[in-house]
């Protein structure tokens, strides 16, 4: 039986900041939005407070707050401009915190960015390796009562960003997923296509924090930012002028020495006012990135640097998977994308593991040589939506069809189904 429909499958990774839709098969998302809902409160709030008698005023307000709502950067645009519209950010730290304002996301994406009918395409959705089975649930009840998909895949996204390398003649699918986004950031081992649990390390920064700690930073600098703007100015800072340096000491030498070759100029408008204004940009460029390597600078709550955490992964691996480990160690996030982010990771953790090598040596008074271990951080075009890409590279293969859940099997057994996750034998 051929179980694969003519339309290619829907491929959406929902992430904390940002959502990447498209369809399988293609190159790249056909749209990347902010994760953000604008709500038009007016109705909602009448729904809620008109009294039972009222009911058919009441059917109407609650009808027009299903309407009147908005998704990505068209939320952001009607709530700056009314202040009846309420934002709400329906996905934290990679977690789904909001099912209602979720479920009207997903029905705009379709509906009004992909444009296309639901029951017609399979659907291929992301979710944290942390996710839980309740979680994965409820996306399992939406997806088939309220959209009445056929089939549905729910992919974990460091596994996906492994994937991302398919179609490259050597795809691995033994190796640690380095997710930084924008909400969250995890550091996963995978082997052969398999999560190793108990291994996986999450650290409380992420793009956010190196938004916030640059917004700070051009704010104690007293930068000429207007307040109601400094964070989406530090966001489009970060983006644009951010990279990773290779010793902060040496960097702000470089600084000093040639102000011209490394200040830049942002030039804005005033939002309440109009009025142009403009500000330098400075060691915030290199300061903001250093927060994965030395973290301290930013907070006293979490001190580990990133190169540390994906050693500590590694090390808690079964033995006999670490080499394989080290030697594929996976981007995948917007916040990697910092120029020479991977250059960094990769010199930081060879010399961790070089430094244990040598250690280990002495203790056994040089009797024994090991073999040197091979650290290789992988850095690609497309890190930026790795996880999008592993899933359209899946979700256009036969066997997709064969691992997702069915609407036949979610009638029959109900959501439970969604609990656990095939893997796709056949790519592995
Ligand atoms: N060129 C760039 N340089 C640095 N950071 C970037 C760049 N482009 C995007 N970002 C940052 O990457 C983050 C978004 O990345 P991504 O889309 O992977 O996150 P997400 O999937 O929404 O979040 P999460 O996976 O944490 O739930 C944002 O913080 C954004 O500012
Ligand atoms: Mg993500």
């Amino acid at each position: 039986m051929d179980l694969s429909p003519s339309r290619p499958a829907v491929v959406i990774d929902n992430g904390s900041g940002y959502t990447k839709m498209g369809f399988a098969g293609n190159v790249e998302p056909c749209f990347i939005l902010p994760t953000v809902v604008a709500v038009n409160e007016s109705f909602l709030n009448q729904s809620r407070n008109l009294s039972k008698g009222n009911w058919l005023a009441q059917h109407n307000a609650g009808v027009m707050a299903d309407l009147d709502f908005f998704i990505g950067d068209e939320a952001l645009s009607k709530s700056r401009s009314s202040s009846t519209y309420n934002l709400s950010y329906p996905i934290q730290h990679g977690q789904v915190e909001n099912w209602d304002a979720m479920e009207r996301y997903w029905q705009q994406c379709i509906f009004n960015y992909l444009r296309c009918d639901p029951e017609d395409h399979y659907f291929l959705l992301t979710e944290s390796p942390l996710t839980s089975p309740e979680s994965r649930e409820y996306t399992g009840e939406i997806m088939f009562e309220t959209f009445n998909v056929p089939g549905l895949y729910i992919g974990v996204n460091s596994v996906l960003a492994l994937a991302a390398g398919y179609t490259t003649s050597k795809c691995e699918m033994t190796g640690v997923v380095v997710d930084v986004g924008d909400g969250a950031a995890h550091v996963v081992p995978v082997a052969d296509g398999y999560v190793i649990g108990s291994s996986i390390k999450s650290i409380p920064i992420s793009g956010k924090d190196v938004t916030l700690f640059v917004q700070k930073l051009m704010r104690e600098r007293g930068e000429n930012v207007p307040p109601e703007d400094s964070f989406e100015v530090a966001r489009k800072v970060k983006e644009m002028y951010c990279y990773t340096c290779s010793d902060i000491v040496k960097e702000f030498n470089k600084h000093d020495k040639e102000p011209a070759k490394y200040i830049k100029h942002w030039r804005g408008i005033k939002p309440k006012t109009g009025a142009p204004y403009s500000c330098d940009i400075g060691y915030e460029r290199f300061l903001g990135p250093e927060i994965f390597f030395n973290p301290e600078i930013y907070g006293s709550d979490f001190t580990t640097p990133l190169p540390v955490v994906i050693d500590k992964c590694i090390q808690s691996a079964p033995i006999d998977t670490r080499r394989s480990l080290y030697k594929n160690i996976v981007l995948s996030g917007g916040s990697t994308m910092f120029k020479d982010f991977h250059k960094r990771l990769q010199r930081d953790l060879k010399k961790i593991v070089d430094t244990r090598v040598i250690l280990s040596e002495a203790r056994l008074n040089g009797e024994i040589r090991s073999q040197p271990v091979e650290v290789n951080v992988v850095s690609h075009p497309i890190q930026r939506f790795a996880v999008w890409f592993g899933g359209s590279v899946l979700a256009s293969t036969p066997e997709f069809f064969t691992a997702c859940h069915t609407k036949a099997e979610y009638e029959e057994h109900g959501a439970s189904i969604c609990r656990t996750n095939p893997v796709f034998k056949g790519m592995y």
